[in-house]
């Protein structure tokens, strides 16, 4: 008889300890994807669609907190800050590449801040300005930023986002430099372009599709190597004249170094249902955008891509900033 009730009482102490594991089993509280920009803007966007897709698949909320200024580059602090428990991310964009080489004073370094969860999609950016500009194409855009670039307004998210790296290479590739005006994210810099209290923009099409198609702002070109489906007309920078322009925003999710493993696993294939989600895909569709095809929205292909964009954002902007030859 004994042995039949020790048997009982270790089924029962199992089957606790079960439940109890499946009550520690992560997630078991609500996950915090912490956004470097502004409510409201590009990256903004595509957080919140993934959040909501992943927030039913992991059966717990998915909540963003945008933390935006210096370019992304404090909330990306934030997030490498974080306990790497799984339940505080990063979402952001190439931006996260460049954060090394453009603030020299950084408090981490994101090379070695992040375990790589995914890629998301890869946005690309339009030039667009407020509808009033008197100039009507690239080309007469080009011959203002070349003659009066010093007096034309150009609205970032700061030092680092996306928005200012093609800035950046605009100022370069024409050799002149405009007025950069920046705010903590491109949603609120798009309203004053809607507003007409600045003239430019390189924005991503996640924020600029809808203010496009309206004609509340003047599109001008993309900044990719070929033509978006979304807007056939828009010509890219590189056919204006300006040879190898081509910047894009991929977008990426990270978790803080030394999430546990298995925790990664399953916030990387809770990604990967977003990015077949059908509202996720619709919505990005209209956004002029895709999501990234599974083999690229693997931890290691992240991994893979971080480390060459570092490199490669690292060379540029010493090209850009290295002090000219007395
Ligand atoms: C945003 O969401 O505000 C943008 O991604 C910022 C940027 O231009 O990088």
């Amino acid at each position: 008889m004994s042995r039949l009730l020790t048997a009982a009482f270790a089924a029962t102490m199992l089957q606790s300890a079960g439940v109890a594991l499946a009550q520690d089993a992560y997630p078991n509280r609500p996950i915090t994807i912490i956004v470097p920009a502004a409510a409201g803007g590009p990256s903004d966007t595509v957080a919140r669609l993934v959040a909501q897709s992943m927030s039913s698949t992991l059966g717990q909320q998915v909540l963003v907190e945008n933390q935006g200024g210096a370019g992304g580059s404090l909330g990306s602090g934030a997030a490498a800050r974080a306990e790497a428990d799984g339940y505080t991310l990063l979402l952001y964009h190439v931006g996260v590449a460049t954060f090394a080489a453009l603030y020299p004073d950084l408090p981490y370094q994101p090379i070695d801040a992040f375990d790589s969860v995914g890629l998301i999609t890869e946005v690309p950016l339009t030039m667009v300005a407020r509808q009033d500009l008197p100039a009507n194409d690239i080309d007469q855009l080009l011959t203002a930023l070349r003659e009066d670039g010093d007096t034309m307004t150009f609205g970032t998210a700061g030092v680092g986002s996306v928005s200012d790296l093609c800035g950046m290479l605009l100022s370069n590739a024409l050799d002149t430099e405009m007025v950069v005006v920046p705010y903590p994210g491109t949603g609120p810099a798009m309203t004053d372009l809607l507003g007409g209290q600045i003239d430019l923009m390189c924005d991503q099409t996640t924020n600029t599709a809808g203010n496009i198609e309206t004609g509340a702002i003047k599109g001008f070109a993309v900044t990719t190597r070929e033509r978006v489906p979304l807007f056939p007309d828009l010509p890219t920078v590189a056919e204006s004249g300006i040879d190898n322009f081509e910047i894009t925003a991929w977008h990426a999710l990270w978790a803080p170094k030394g999430t546990p493993e298995d925790v990664r696993q399953k916030l990387s294939e809770a990604l990967v249902t977003a990015l077949h989600d059908e509202t996720v895909i619709d919505r990005f569709a209209q956004l002029g955008t895709v999501p990234v095809a599974d083999g690229q929205a693997t931890p290691d292909a992240l991994d893979t891509l971080f480390r060459s964009e570092v490199e490669r954002w690292t060379q540029l902007i010493g090209q850009f900033t290295a002090p000219t030859a007395q």
